[in-house]
């Protein structure tokens, strides 16, 4: 019989059967897949399991403190923060074009990743978080990162890893289930979609730390609210972006020249197509006070009433 405690104890003898006493590398996101791989294996073997961390400065609010707080301090994880918000920063200078954007981080992600994996003695294997359906849609970002590690980030030849997939049976409810089995709190388990470029995508056009912050403020305010209704399992996403324009507003009796928050959320099976979400008024207000009083240089707050198609979710 099928059940998710029976797959965790076969797997976790797969697991230990197959790495013996050597070493799994894991790269770590802290999103759903990756965070209950590494759990999963680190619940077969412990030690023997390192994760990599990559804090590109593009994560949201508190994300990158969580991640440890999670993994480091409740699952006592070998866990190595890579701390990149300069290297990516300085790579997406004067870039404005939403796929270099995504070229350069995707790019210096590998390596990153690679630096550090380097520095680690007698890895043997890599862990990944594919699904059955990362498998069936061939193409899609697991499937391929893997391969570009080799490729782009000059690992020496004896540095090639086996790699551990234990997901890749799997659909993304059975995951999460896992992951809960595991002991992975709600915020993890159930996280919203958030791509790999992260806030980069978010702020239109040329990315910079002034305007980084002001997408992570007002973010954060926006799944405050949402949690706060009861809403955040009802939406697919959640998220503001800033556009690249400024508008005219009052603030006391002074005239201000600032920036729009566009604030998006959407209901989405898949991701393919989605409609925008239907928030009532009343938490759409409370954001937009918030955001415009709590947030410097917003002075306008926009909510973007588009489904994909024929816009997309994110705005880049
Ligand atoms: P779009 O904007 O194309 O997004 O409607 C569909 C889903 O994919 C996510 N997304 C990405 N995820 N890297 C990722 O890992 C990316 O470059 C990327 N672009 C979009 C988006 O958040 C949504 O869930």
């Amino acid at each position: 019989e099928w059940t998710i405690e029976n797959f965790i104890d076969m797997e976790v003898e797969n697991i230990k059967a197959k790495v013996g006493d050597r070493k799994v590398l894991c790269a770590l996101s802290g999103g759903v897949d990756s965070s209950v791989v590494a759990a999963l294996i680190h619940k077969a073997i412990g030690d023997q399991l390192t994760c990599i961390f990559v804090d590109h400065g593009l994560l949201r609010k508190n994300e990158a403190d969580d991640v440890m707080k999670v993994f480091a301090d409740d699952f006592q994880m070998n866990i190595i923060k890579v701390d990149a918000q300069d290297r990516f920063l300085s790579k997406l200078k004067g870039v404005d074009d939403p796929e270099k954007k995504r070229k350069i981080i995707g790019n210096e992600f590998i390596y990153v990743f690679d630096d550090e994996a380097a520095k680690l003695k007698d890895i043997d294997f890599l862990a990944q978080g594919t699904l059955y359906t990362d498998i069936i849609e061939s193409g899609t970002e697991t499937a391929q990162t893997i391969k570009s590690h080799h490729n782009v980030g000059g690992l020496p030849e004896d540095m090639q890893f086996e790699l551990i997939e234990p997901l890749n049976t799997l659909f993304k409810d059975e995951v999460r289930e896992l992951g809960t089995q595991l002991g992975l709190p709600d915020r993890i388990v159930w996280r919203q979609p958030f791509p790999g470029p992260g806030l980069a995508i978010r702020v239109l056009g040329e990315v910079t730390e002034e305007k980084l912050e002001i997408v992570r403020e007002s973010d954060a305010i926006l799944r405050e609210e949402i949690a706060a209704a009861g809403l955040d399992r009802d939406i697919w996403q959640y998220f503001t972006v800033l556009p690249n324009i400024r508008s005219v507003g009052v603030m006391g009796d002074a005239r201000t020249y600032d920036y729009t928050i566009g604030i998006r959320a959407v209901t989405s099976i898949d991701g393919m197509t989605s409609d925008w979400a239907r928030i009532p008024w009343d938490v759409l207000e409370k954001v937009s006070t918030r955001i415009v009083n709590d947030v410097a240089h917003i002075n306008r707050v926009v909510y973007d009433i588009t489904s994909k198609p024929p816009a997309t979710i994110e705005w880049e």
